[in-house]
């Protein structure tokens, strides 16, 4: 990425300023960061914005207007959405309208500016609810909610435009991303920040249904990786998963966080959240395979970061 000319659209969300921060390191001609700070924070990024080489654009990324000062690209980061399954049902219409407008917006600039490869989060939650675990890429795509439904449609539109505008594009599927910097104040945010910030709080926690369910917790820098490979691989029209390829059920981490925060009530168990899924488990072979993808942080690895214990 030296010398090149970027886009990361989502820079001051969560994933976002963490690649963005990966990215200044190696030395880009030009760095572009379009976020409206809905969900995302300017002081996650403070330093970078100072820097003569970023524009940091503070508009929404569903506008046309947004991207009008962009004149040179060779890639685009394509990491703003709405994230969150509840408040997409919630909010069908603002998901709409970012996750696919603002999807829209992104290959219409990687068209008019010929684009070297447009990398963009999709999720797990195209797979709604599976009987086969772990979950491949070959799996029959069913989303159970207005968030997994906004993101299947991003990746047939990226096909589509494959065929028909020749962008190339890779889209990632990403498990359940967790790591430093991730927001615990908002309900709608990853169950990890959440529990870990009221666990250090002493304060209740509510898991939503029996806590059986599965879930793969990916190391926010292992996402970064896999975007990283993405953008410099020869593929010109990908789909992975991107996970660690380790489950963990929301008992189970419950356990793990309790320990290390020596928290010590019990959570109360409330009715499962509408539209969410029981088992979600990653097959990563496929990246790994095509992308030289190497996850690096288990669970336990990955919070003994979080917790600045490693
Ligand atoms: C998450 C991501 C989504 C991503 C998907 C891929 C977030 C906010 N959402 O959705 O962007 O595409 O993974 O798999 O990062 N829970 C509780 N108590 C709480 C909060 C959550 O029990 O206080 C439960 C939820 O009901 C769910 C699990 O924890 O069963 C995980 O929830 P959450 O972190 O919101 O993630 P997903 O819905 O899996």
């Amino acid at each position: 990425l030296k010398g090149k000319h970027i886009l990361v659209t989502g820079g001051a969300g969560f994933i976002g300023h963490h690649l963005v921060k990966t990215i200044i390191r190696e030395k880009p001609a030009k760095l572009y960061i379009i976020d409206n700070l809905s969900t995302g924070l300017q002081s996650n990024i403070e330093d970078i914005i100072g820097l003569p080489e970023v524009a940091f654009i503070n508009e929404d990324v569903a506008k046309p207007s947004t991207v009008e000062s962009i004149t040179d690209l060779d890639y685009i980061f394509h990491l703003a959405a709405v994230v969150s399954v509840p408040k997409s049902f919630e909010m069908p219409f603002l998901t709409h309208r970012t996750n696919e407008s603002g999807f829209i917006n992104m290959l219409e600039l990687a068209r008019k500016l010929k684009v070297k490869k447009l990398c963009y989060a999709s999720s797990s939650a195209v797979y709604g609810e599976q009987m086969q675990m772990p979950i491949q890429e070959t799996a029959t795509l069913n989303p159970q909610s207005p968030y997994g439904l906004s993101k299947l449609l991003n990746e047939q539109y990226a096909k589509a435009f494959q065929e028909w505008e020749d962008i190339e594009s890779v889209g990632f599927r990403f498990f359940n991303v967790f790591g430093p910097g991730q927001r615990a104040d908002s309900p709608y945010s990853g169950v990890i920040s959440i529990f870990m910030d009221r666990m250090q709080k002493g304060e209740p926690i509510q898991i939503f249904g029996d806590g059986e369910q599965i879930r793969d917790f990916v190391f926010v820098d292992d996402v970064v990786q896999a975007l990283l490979l993405g953008a410099q691989s020869e593929i010109t029209f990908g789909l992975y998963n991107v996970g660690s390829g380790q489950t963990t059920s929301l008992n189970e981490l419950y356990d793990v966080l309790k320990n290390l925060t020596k928290y010590s009530n019990d959570p109360t168990y409330q009715e499962a959240r509408k539209g969410d899924i029981k088992k979600s488990a990653a097959d990563i072979n496929l990246i790994k395979n095509q992308l030289n993808y190497n996850p690096k942080f288990n669970l336990k690895e990955g919070l003994a970061k979080l917790i600045g214990t490693a």
